[in-house]
């Protein structure tokens, strides 16, 4: 379907973001980071559908990230066990504090599939130590393309974070869903960035 040009109403009750593909087909150059995090990373292996939801909603919900949240818990669980699906967890002060997850299912490729901090990590460079460790461990494989998408539901700072991470964007699309408040999968509170507009 071609988006007609001018405005699209969207109907109460839904959402609609703009979403940025963006890859890289090389690794790009590792920035700069601080030198002494005060943060580890650790792989989980095949993680418990409970641990990973509470990680995906205390990184995700300010966000309202819901694409995982919407899924029967085998359904989920069946993606975390695959071996070509890599979480990993930045911990801090003994908590985990960020989500990387890597999903390498398609041959030749990674997504970027989730990518993030809690609210208490943002802006002292714990961002940036993970995509270097993200950007270390998806070019160990034998991939030729790395790609992420971002949309404006996100954290503003994650599209221009990307593209000095070293992304191009290389495709626009247009999600519309229902909005995950009214669903009840994220607190009402959840996105205070964006209106709930309801009947
Ligand atoms: C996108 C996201 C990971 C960015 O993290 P952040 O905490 O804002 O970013 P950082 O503080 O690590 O990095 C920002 C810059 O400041 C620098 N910086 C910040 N504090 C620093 C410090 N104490 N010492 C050295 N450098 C520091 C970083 O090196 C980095 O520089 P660069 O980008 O020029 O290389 C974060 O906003 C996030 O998790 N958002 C919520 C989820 C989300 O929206 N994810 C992305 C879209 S899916």
């Amino acid at each position: 379907m071609v988006i007609p040009d001018g405005y699209s109403e969207v109907p109460p009750g839904k959402l609609a973001s703009v979403v940025t593909c963006l890859h890289m087909l090389a690794c790009a150059p590792i920035r700069a980071e601080r030198a002494d995090p005060p943060w580890q990373l650790r792989r989980v292996t095949s993680p418990a559908a409970d641990w990973y939801r509470a990680l995906f909603a205390r990184v995700g919900e300010e966000w309202m990230w819901f694409s995982r949240l919407t899924l029967p818990v085998t359904s989920l669980e069946a993606i975390l066990r695959d071996p070509a699906v890599e979480v990993y967890a930045l911990s801090a002060g003994g908590r985990d504090e960020g989500l990387l997850e890597l999903d390498l299912r398609e041959a030749g490729q990674c997504e970027l599939a989730f990518f993030g901090l809690t609210h208490a990590m943002l802006g002292q460079g714990a961002g940036r130590w993970l995509m270097n460790r993200a950007l270390e461990l998806a070019w160990a494989h034998p991939i030729k393309r790395l790609w992420v998408h971002t949309c404006t539901l996100d954290h503003p700072n994650g599209l221009s974070f990307y593209l000095r991470s070293g992304f191009k964007p290389y495709e626009r699309r247009i999600e519309v869903a229902d909005d995950p408040r009214i669903l009840g999968l994220v607190p009402r509170t959840a996105g205070p960035h964006i209106p709930i507009i309801e009947t």
